[in-house]
């Protein structure tokens, strides 16, 4: 037996059980359920799903035991094996450059060497590359080291808002829409930062005054993770100031 499973699990099945019993589901309902999930499972949205309702309560766990950077949703749209890159993640025509600079320090503010960025973001329709053929994995995302002072700099591109939608999502936007809200993410950048020795960190990062920030289908928005754009020679920048944790 795993006893950690074991407590989990028998704590979810009460936890549903009751809700049941609350509310006088009858069988028609629960059967209901069952084929939406069904439905989800075949359209591929249960990463989707779990992801929206849970992997930010996950986060805020992560929260009580970390002094640095706030973690924030992986998501459904991370990919191990994006391309390695030195300065530049390759984009479409349509996208807005954007230039992605990151300063990596440790709790007592020393530079961090040689810790693996993970970066990904949508494209300007709000796709994540990897997950349609007409997107490879090459675009919208790359790995690279921060260098000996810390720091990275990238090249990409604005993201697009990302939707959740009925229109885009088929089970997943539907539910959304049944509960009353709204199927659009905002604007983010997502990023991973490993290195043996400290925590891993995943978080994404806001644009402050763009759309969506106050009703985010996954709850995920945090006033410190919304950055502005600066602007140097006609560039958008977007300067990252991040804290990783030692590790247990
Ligand atoms: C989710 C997270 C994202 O960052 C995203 O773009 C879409 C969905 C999610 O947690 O479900
Ligand atoms: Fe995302």
């Amino acid at each position: 037996m795993n006893t950690r499973v074991k407590t989990v699990v028998d704590d979810i099945i009460k936890a549903v059980q009751d809700v049941l019993i609350k509310h006088d589901v009858t069988f028609e309902e629960y059967r209901a359920g069952f084929y939406y999930l069904i439905d989800a499972a075949e359209k591929h949205e249960i990463p989707l799903m779990l992801d929206m309702f849970f992997n930010q309560t996950i986060c805020d766990i992560e929260m009580k035991s970390r002094q640095g950077s706030r973690s924030s949703v992986e998501g459904p749209y991370f990919l191990e094996g994006a391309p390695e890159i030195t300065d530049q993640i390759k984009v479409g025509d349509k996208a807005e450059p954007l230039l992605i600079r990151a300063e990596v320090k440790d709790i007592h503010g020393n530079p961090v060497p040689d810790v693996l960025v993970d970066l990904w973001w949508s494209d300007p329709d709000g796709y994540y590359s990897g997950y349609t053929d007409d997107l490879p994995i090459e675009y919208y995302r790359g790995k690279i080291k921060t260098d000996d002072q810390g720091r990275i700099s990238v090249m990409g591109s604005v993201p697009e808002a990302y939707p959740m939608t009925q229109e885009r999502h088929g089970p997943v936007g539907n539910l959304i829409e049944m509960l009353g809200g709204q199927g659009m993410r905002p604007k983010h950048v997502h990023q991973k930062y490993r290195k043996e020795g400290y925590k891993t960190l995943t978080t994404q990062t806001y644009f402050r005054g763009e759309n969506y920030l106050d009703d985010d289908p996954v709850k995920a928005v945090f006033d410190e993770l919304c950055l502005d754009l600066k602007e140097e020679n006609g560039v958008k920048v977007l300067d990252l100031d991040i804290v990783l944790d030692p590790a247990d």
